[in-house]
């Protein structure tokens, strides 16, 4: 079984996205900066999947060590991860991403952020069981 993951941050409500960015954004407080600097220092090395919208929000300096891929909806999940024999992957979102990779995810790493103000994107909690059921 590929060894595929999950690291993603949620605000108190689940939230997870705004404008096409992290809801925080900008926010220096040291558990937003800590957030992004582990999300980097545990993919480092290892495969990067991503929607668009998300790809586009990854600064160029963390492309030279990993592998980040773009995904689109017409390809199908696991023949994506059977490109990568070996290696970790990281399904990197958004949220349709997640919910049609989910059954493929065997470890999620979730950090709640003290977060409290809008999103429009939300974490679904079913992606989780959902790795379990299909
Ligand atoms: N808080 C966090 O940890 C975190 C992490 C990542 C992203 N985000 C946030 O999430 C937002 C971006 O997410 P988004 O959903 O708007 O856009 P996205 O990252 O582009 O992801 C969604 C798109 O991925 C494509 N896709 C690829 N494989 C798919 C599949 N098998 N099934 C369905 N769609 C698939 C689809 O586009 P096509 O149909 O065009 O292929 C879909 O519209 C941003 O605000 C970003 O900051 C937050």
């Amino acid at each position: 079984m590929a060894d595929v993951r999950a690291m993603l941050a949620i605000g108190q409500h689940g939230q997870l996205g705004l404008n096409g960015r992290l809801p925080w954004e900008g926010n220096t407080d040291p558990e937003y900066v800590a957030d992004v600097q582990r999300f980097f220092d545990v993919t480092r090395g290892h495969v990067l999947l991503s929607g668009p919208r998300t790809k586009e929000s990854i600064p160029d300096f963390v492309y030279h060590d990993r592998t980040i891929h773009e995904i689109r909806s017409w390809m199908q999940p696991e023949e994506v991860i059977a490109r990568f024999p070996g290696r970790v992957i990281f399904i990197g979102g958004g949220p349709p991403v997640w919910a049609a990779y989910a059954h493929l995810i065997r470890h999620w790493d979730i950090t709640r952020l003290p977060y409290d103000g809008e999103a429009d994107r939300y974490f679904d909690p079913n992606w989780i069981t959902l790795a379990h059921s299909a």
